[in-house]
């Protein structure tokens, strides 16, 4: 059977005779449709006038002169089929043509170039009567603070500034400063031990700093340390984490005379002129004899300490066992040590009730100092 659309089915139209003029046709409609698209050689001197960036510049560029389809390069090619005479005066319009095409090109460019320097420069102006965000200003935390303060004051009165780990070991905060086994602070309920392999500690105190100071110098010596230490407290008046001042003087003739008078300095200076305190024993095995001083609460805002009073330091005569135990003489050495409370002085001078106050990071309170 025959295809529906064999040639031979339609006897009126013999398309295989037509089949090789439509072929021939085909070319020539495409060239006449691209070239009846494309606007004539005088007219790209009008439209280069007006695109805007170097893309559309660029691509009239390639219309004329790209070097298979360009207008102008065809209408070069196209010399070749002329007669000599008019291929020589139309070659000469063209060159000319071609002269002015490509300065418009490259004027058009230099144009585009300049223009959007300008723009640039218009966006990017600074206006100086703005007015400018506020700029936030933070501060060191109150305790870091204080601590400068406290270096300060001490520094004053001839002591040096020493730091220490805060991962300790039992030798260290505890043997080398007599602290007998038995002792309380010893205890699990008392101290993060961190390791029971190689015995270390977070640092109960910033007393360990007095042996590693007295292991390394010779006296006669005054020094503070300041530090974070931990213990496992939490209430108003204590945190698992706080800090401490130690301080350690120690000579030929230091006396309990020059400790009192140091530290009635310090806390007139630290906490206020006025303050009011007091002297008791207290017993720390590492001094002897041993001593605390209380200050007085005033204004506290709940007016429930009113004036009670706040223990803030333990301070006593080095024990000569401990200055044995670092290699000092204590028939020719001997001197005292203190460890002040930072956050139970700042209670003090700022009638601050609960010291975990410091330590919740809430800006209303931080921002207060
Ligand atoms: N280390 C003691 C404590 O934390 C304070 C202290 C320091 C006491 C120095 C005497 C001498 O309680």
């Amino acid at each position: 059977m025959k295809g529906r659309f064999s040639v031979t089915a339609f006897p009126l139209f013999p398309l295989n005779l037509f089949l090789p003029f439509i072929l021939f046709l085909i070319p020539i409609i495409l060239y006449t449709t691209v070239c009846m698209s494309l606007p004539s050689l005088d007219e790209y001197i009008g439209k280069i006038s007006i695109v805007s960036s170097i893309e559309q510049v660029e691509a009239v560029r390639h219309e004329l002169f790209g070097r298979k389809a360009g207008v102008m390069t065809l209408a070069m090619k196209d010399l070749a089929e002329k007669s000599p005479e008019e291929r020589r005066t139309k070659g000469q319009e063209l060159n000319v043509l071609k002269v002015k095409l490509e300065a418009l090109i490259s004027a058009r460019l230099q144009a585009i170039a300049t223009l959007s320097i300008d723009t640039l420069a218009e966006g990017d102006s600074l206006d100086v009567t703005l007015d400018l965000p506020v700029a936030e200003k933070g501060h060191k935390h109150p305790i870091h603070e204080y601590i400068r303060k406290a270096e300060e004051v001490f520094g004053r009165m001839g002591f040096d500034t020493a730091s220490g780990p805060e991962l300790e070991t039992e030798d260290y905060n505890f043997n080398k400063l007599n602290i007998p086994e038995s002792h309380p602070a010893r205890d699990l309920q008392d101290t993060f031990w961190v390791s029971s392999l190689d015995r270390t500690v977070l640092r109960t105190h910033t007393s360990p700093m007095q042996i590693r100071y007295m292991e390394e110098k010779k006296p006669p010596f005054r020094m503070i340390c300041a530090g974070k230490v931990y213990r496992k407290d939490s209430d108003a008046t204590h945190s698992p984490m706080f800090h401490q001042i130690e301080g350690l003087m120690i000579g030929k003739t230091v006396s309990l005379a020059n400790m009192k008078a140091v530290m009635e300095t310090a806390v007139r200076e630290l906490v206020d002129p006025n303050v009011d305190f007091r002297w008791r024993t207290g017993y720390f095995p590492f001094v002897e004899p041993g001593l605390e001083m209380d200050l007085r609460w005033r204004g506290d805002e709940s007016k429930s300490r009113e004036g009670r009073w706040l223990e803030v330091v333990g301070c006593g005569m080095v024990h000569p066992q401990v200055l044995r135990n670092v290699g000092i003489d204590p028939n020719e050495f001997q001197g005292f040590a203190f460890g002040f409370g930072v956050e139970r002085m700042l209670m003090i001078r700022h009638q601050i009730p609960d010291l975990r106050s410091f330590f919740e990071g809430d800006l209303r309170f931080l921002r207060q100092f």
